[in-house]
């Protein structure tokens, strides 16, 4: 397909790049030099995808195409499934939801061979539940850019062979579905959807669904429950979706900023998002960045961008200066949490991550100076996940109970030391064994808050036991404990106590 030279020029700006060597690579006069490596960052605004985040133009049909959006999307629609999906893993776009799967191959599971054979109907579902804590950035889609989500659900639909795009969006919401309802009412008045979608032959429907707020109907099997009119419970896998979803009929579920960055990458090119962020973790990302910074905000940036640059860019920097800094969640509340030493070296991609026991997840960094107390901060976190689930795996349903449980009396250290040791242990018996990742979610922050902070956490019980006396497991005091009446040694009462303690 052909664009005007405008758009071909705008596709061919890849992004400019500071060249510069890493402190790794200061070396002495005898050393062979090393490659230059590449900066990321610094994303300029004529490769923003999302020109209108934060509202300040119109977010009606007549300013959404004033954008770019519904941009020759016929001729996008005409090109077909392969080469929609060849576009899209070209571009290394992996979802923006969580997980971080490749888009394209994930859309692909849809076109098995011969499923025009199938004969059932084919949905894609774009979730826009956003409950991760700390994640804000699908609103801003929802309320500033629904046109670009409604071309994104033609666009990845035809690549997917569906006949109908439901958009699952958050109850709370309301302004976000007047935005997207309005989208969806314009786009179909102008022909861009419906039946003969935009001209192409292709007939598709855009329907939108308000769940109710629940953290779980995120979860993508739960969600489609949800909309079958169910209880908002995960199903287990496999079937997977794609074979077995929506109304029992092949599904994807995909998040809304995976889906609406479809049209823009396929009108500007695969290579053009290919050519931010590093290899394997390719393209531009929207950030939100909220807690102890000088300005929260939403930004889009380029993907491996350093997190302090991120901060220090968009957000004025730390409250109180870098050094006051305590430690980031990086991305949601369900990864966990770095220290500062590990914030310095931390980019902000899945790889970088990973690499650092931590997540890309949604992209929502949330910071905490030296303020925060930060053993009641993850106990906050456990709160929630106990709050949120639905109860159907044991594991989870006993594990966060439990969690939330030792989680508060770490607070303010009413526990034996060996207990630190039963709280790993708690977690590791959760992650993994549940139907879904809800239980991951709950276990990981406890972890992060072990593995990085622990001397917080051994001091905190130290303090409880210095005013308070010995503390045996699940928080008796041994001085309630009656010598006359017969325990059973489950807890703790035969243990060495630190000397510290009274
Ligand atoms: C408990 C839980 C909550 C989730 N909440 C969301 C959510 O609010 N939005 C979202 O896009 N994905 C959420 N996910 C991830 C989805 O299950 C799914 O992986 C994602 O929507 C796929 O989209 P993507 O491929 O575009 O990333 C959640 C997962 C879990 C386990
Ligand atoms: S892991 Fe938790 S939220 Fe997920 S299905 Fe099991 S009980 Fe429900």
């Amino acid at each position: 397909m052909s664009f005007s030279p405008k758009m071909l020029s705008r596709a061919a700006k890849v992004p400019r790049t500071r060249i510069v060597s890493p402190k790794s690579t200061i070396r002495g006069l005898a050393t062979v030099v090393n490659n230059p490596v590449r900066r990321y960052g610094g994303l300029k605004d004529a490769d923003r995808i999302f020109s209108n985040a934060y509202m300040r133009h119109d977010h009606g049909i007549k300013g959404a195409q004033k954008r770019g959006d519904w941009h020759r999307t016929k001729d996008i629609v005409l090109k077909g499934d392969s080469w929609i999906i060849q576009q899209i893993k070209d571009s290394g776009l992996r979802g923006r939801g969580g997980a971080g799967f490749p888009s394209g191959l994930k859309w692909s599971f849809m076109n098995k061979p011969n499923w025009q054979a199938d004969g059932r109907p084919r949905y894609l579902v774009v979730n826009a539940d956003e409950g991760e804590p700390g994640t804000c950035k699908d609103r801003e889609i929802l309320r500033g850019d629904p046109h670009k989500l409604i071309e994104g659900c033609l666009v990845a639909g035809r690549a997917m062979n569906a006949n109908a795009a439901y958009i699952y969006i958050r109850g709370e919401f309301f302004m976000e579905s007047d935005h997207v309802q309005q989208a969806i009412d314009e786009a179909y008045k102008a022909g861009f959807i419906g039946k003969n979608a935009c001209g192409s032959g292709y007939d598709f429907d855009v329907y939108l669904h308000r769940g109710a707020g629940a953290y779980i109907c995120g979860e993508e099997t739960a969600l489609i429950e949800s909309i079958e009119g169910k209880q908002g419970k995960p199903r287990l896998k496999p079937p997977f979706p794609a074979d077995v979803g929506l109304f029992g009929c092949p599904t994807t579920v995909a998040n809304v900023e995976t889906v609406a960055v479809a049209p823009t990458i396929i009108r500007r090119g695969a290579a053009w998002f290919a050519g931010f962020g590093r290899e394997r973790n390719q393209g531009t990302k929207l950030f939100c960045i909220s807690g102890h910074v000088n300005k929260p905000c939403v930004v889009e940036e380029e993907m491996s961008i350093p997190l302090q640059e991120l901060i220090e860019k968009h957000c004025g920097g730390v409250r109180g200066g870098w050094d006051n800094l305590l430690g980031i969640v990086p991305g949601g509340s369900s990864v966990p949490v770095l220290p500062k030493h590990l914030c310095e070296e931390a980019l902000m991609d899945f790889d970088s991550l990973r690499d650092l026991q931590s997540g890309l997840g949604t992209g929502a960094v949330i910071v905490m100076n030296k303020e925060t107390d930060i053993i009641r901060a993850i106990a906050r976190f456990a709160k929630f996940y106990k709050h949120e689930s639905c109860g159907q795996c044991t594991p989870c349903r006993e594990g966060t109970t439990w969690l939330e449980k030792m989680m508060d009396r770490l607070v303010v250290g009413r526990a034996h030391e060996r207990e630190i040791e039963m709280l790993q242990e708690l977690t590791k018996e959760i992650e993994g064994h549940t139907i879904c990742a809800l239980g991951d979610a709950a276990a990981w922050p406890v972890q992060g808050l072990l593995r990085h902070f622990r001397p917080e956490v051994e001091q905190r019980i130290a303090q409880y036991a210095a005013q308070n006396g010995q503390v045996l497991f699940g928080g008796h005091h041994r001085a309630d404990i009656n010598p006359e009446i017969a325990v059973p040694d489950n807890i703790g009462m035969s243990l060495p106590f630190p000397s510290t303690t009274n």
